[in-house]
C-alpha cells in the first residue's frame, strides 16, 4: 500500500516536473524580452543600429556579408563601367541604401534623388500566374528616372490633404492624405491603370523572416473570423521565378515576394535597372526607347548573391527601456485591445544548419506576416496576387521606435503619410477598426503608455 502512494506520488510529481517544463518553453519569463531577434540581436542604439551583421558568422561569411554591405551601398552609374555599372536606362534610384537609408525605412518624396517612394503599376486582369497585368510601355513600376538619353517613364507628384480625427476626451490629432499626380509620361498611359504607392522599409532581420516555416505563417490565417475577433488574416500567394513554383508571400508590403532571393535580385532590376542571374530583362523591356535591349547581367552572380546574404544576416536591434512601468503597462493594454491580433508578439524560426543565429530563434517581429483588410482609407485599390486593393501584409514594428535616429524624421504606413506613431494608428480601419477604437476609448494616459511601448520595440 504505502509503495502505491509512494509511486504515486512519484508519478504526480514527474507530471507536475514534465508539465512546469513544457510551460517553461512558452513561458516569457525564460527570455529576456529586450532580444527582439534571438541570438541575431544587436545592442545599438545609434543612427547605426539597423547596420550590423548577426554574431556568429564565420571568417569567410562575415566577407560576403562586407562584400554585400559594399554592393547595398554602392551607387550604381551608366555603362561603360569596370565595376557596378549597367544602371538604368530607366530607375527610381541609384543605390539600395539611396532608398533604404541607413537599412531602414526610406522618405516619401517622390521624384527626388532622395526619394525612397516607388509606385507599382498595373492594369486589371491577371497575368499567367495570378500575378498583376503589366500596363503596356511602363511594366510594372513606375520608374521615374533615367539617364541622359533616355526619359523617365513619368514624373510623379504628392499633394497632402488635412484631416482631423477627435478622441472621445476631446484631443484632436492632424493628419494628412496623399494623392498622387502622374505627369509627363514618356507615351501615354493607358485608360484605367492602377497606381501602389511603396514606401522602402526597413531590410534588417531578413534572414529571420525568410526562416519562418510557411506552416507557422498559415497557422495563423483565420479565414472565416471563427474567433470572432473582427480579424480574419489570408496568406498570400505569389509566383517565385527563381524556383518557378507558387509560394507563400512574406516579404513586400502586400507580401508579394515569397524570398529574399527575389527581393533583392527585383530590386536590382526594377528599382536600379540593373540586370542579373535572376531577371535578365531589364526593366524597360519592350519600351520603344529601348526596344533593343537583349537580356544580359550587369552584375556577376557574386554580386548579387552577396547582397542577398547581405541582408540575410543584418541582426535586429534590441529593445530598450522594457522595464519601465509605463512601457510594461502599454504592453498590456497592447495585447488587451488586441493590436497583438495581428502584431504578433512571438514567433519560432525554422531550422538553418548553416547560420546558427537564425536557426530555431525566439523572434519578437509583431507582425504575422498576413494581409488584412486595412479599410478604404489606407486603401491603394491595385491587387498583387491575392491581395486585393484594401489589404496590406501587417507592418512588423521591431525597431520601429529607432527610426527617429536612423532617418531623422520617421515616416510610417505603406505610404509615409504618418510622421508620428499615434497618427499610424488612427489610420487603421477594416479588420482593425475594434482595436483602432478601442486605443481611442482609451484614456491620455493610457494610450500614452501604449505609444510608449511601441518606442521601446
Ligand atoms: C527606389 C527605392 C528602392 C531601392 C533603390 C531599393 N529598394 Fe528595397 N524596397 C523598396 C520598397 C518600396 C520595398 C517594398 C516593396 C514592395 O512592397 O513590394 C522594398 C523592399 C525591400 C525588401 C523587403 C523588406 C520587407 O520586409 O518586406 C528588401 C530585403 C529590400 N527591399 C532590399 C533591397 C536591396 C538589396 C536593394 C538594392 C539592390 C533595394 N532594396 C533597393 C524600395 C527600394
Ligand atoms: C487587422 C490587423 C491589424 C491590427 C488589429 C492592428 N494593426 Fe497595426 N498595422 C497593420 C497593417 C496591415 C499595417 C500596415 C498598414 C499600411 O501600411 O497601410 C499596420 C501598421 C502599423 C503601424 C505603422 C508601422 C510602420 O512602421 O509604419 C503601427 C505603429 C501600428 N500598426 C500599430 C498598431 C497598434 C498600436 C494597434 C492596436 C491599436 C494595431 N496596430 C492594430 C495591421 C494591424
Amino acid at each position: 500500500m504505502k509503495k502505491t502512494i509512494v509511486f504515486s506520488c512519484l508519478c504526480a510529481l514527474l507530471l507536475l516536473y514534465t508539465m512546469c517544463n513544457k510551460v517553461g518553453i512558452f513561458n516569457e519569463d525564460g527570455f529576456d524580452e529586450r532580444l527582439s531577434g534571438g541570438a541575431a540581436t544587436v545592442f545599438d542604439e545609434t543612427s547605426h543600429a539597423f547596420t550590423h551583421e548577426i554574431d556568429g558568422l564565420s571568417e569567410r561569411d562575415g566577407q560576403v556579408h562586407e562584400f554585400g554591405d559594399k554592393a547595398f551601398e554602392q551607387t550604381f552609374v551608366s555603362n561603360p563601367a569596370p565595376i557596378f555599372g549597367g544602371l538604368g536606362p530607366v530607375f527610381n534610384n541609384v543605390s539600395c541604401i539611396s532608398c533604404h537609408h541607413n537599412d531602414g525605412k526610406g522618405t516619401p518624396t517622390a521624384g527626388q534623388s532622395t526619394s525612397s517612394l516607388l509606385f507599382r503599376i498595373s492594369v486589371p486582369g491577371k497575368d499567367l500566374h495570378g500575378g498583376p497585368l503589366a500596363a503596356d510601355g511602363f511594366g510594372l513600376q513606375l520608374q521615374d528616372q533615367s539617364l541622359i538619353g533616355s526619359k523617365p517613364e513619368a514624373q510623379i507628384s504628392i499633394n497632402y490633404t488635412s484631416l482631423s480625427v477627435t478622441y472621445p476626451d476631446g484631443t484632436v490629432v492632424a493628419l494628412r492624405q496623399p494623392t498622387y499626380n502622374v505627369y509627363n509620361p514618356y507615351t501615354p498611359l493607358p485608360a484605367s491603370y492602377m497606381l501602389s504607392p511603396r514606401l522602402a522599409p526597413p531590410v534588417f532581420g531578413g534572414g529571420l523572416i525568410d526562416n519562418i516555416p510557411a506552416q507557422t505563417i498559415l497557422s495563423f490565417v483565420d479565414a472565416g473570423d471563427k474567433n470572432h475577433d473582427g480579424i480574419s488574416g489570408k496568406a498570400n500567394y505569389v509566383f517565385n521565378p527563381y524556383s518557378q513554383k507558387m509560394e507563400i508571400g512574406r516579404f513586400g508590403l502586400k507580401a508579394n515576394t515569397s524570398a529574399l532571393a527575389v527581393q533583392v535580385a527585383a530590386a536590382y532590376q526594377q528599382d536600379m535597372g540593373i540586370t542579373s542571374y535572376v531577371f535578365g530583362q531589364e526593366a524597360s523591356y519592350g519600351q520603344a526607347q529601348t526596344a533593343n535591349a537583349k537580356p544580359n547581367k550587369d552584375i556577376p552572380d557574386s554580386t548579387l548573391n552577396a547582397a542577398i546574404f547581405y541582408v540575410r544576416t543584418l541582426a535586429v536591434p534590441a529593445r530598450r527601456n522594457t522595464t519601465d512601468v509605463d512601457v510594461k503597462a502599454g504592453q498590456q493594454l497592447f495585447t488587451q485591445i488586441n493590436c497583438s491580433g495581428c502584431h504578433r508578439q512571438t514567433i519560432q524560426t525554422g531550422i538553418d544548419l548553416t547560420l546558427p543565429a537564425l536557426s530555431n530563434q525566439r523572434i519578437h517581429p509583431y507582425s504575422d506576416f498576413l494581409l488584412h483588410d486595412m479599410g478604404n482609407g489606407l486603401a491603394d485599390n491595385r491587387p498583387d496576387f491575392l491581395a486585393t486593393g484594401n489589404e496590406w501584409r501587417t507592418m512588423p514594428l521591431w525597431g520601429i521606435g529607432l527610426f527617429g535616429k536612423t532617418n531623422g524624421t520617421p515616416y510610417y504606413l505603406h505610404d509615409g503619410r504618418a510622421t508620428t506613431i499615434e497618427q499610424a494608428i488612427l489610420w487603421h480601419g477594416g479588420e482593425a477598426e475594434n482595436a483602432k477604437q478601442a486605443f481611442m476609448q482609451l484614456s491620455n494616459a493610457d494610450r500614452t503608455k501604449i505609444l510608449k511601448f511601441i518606442q521601446s520595440l
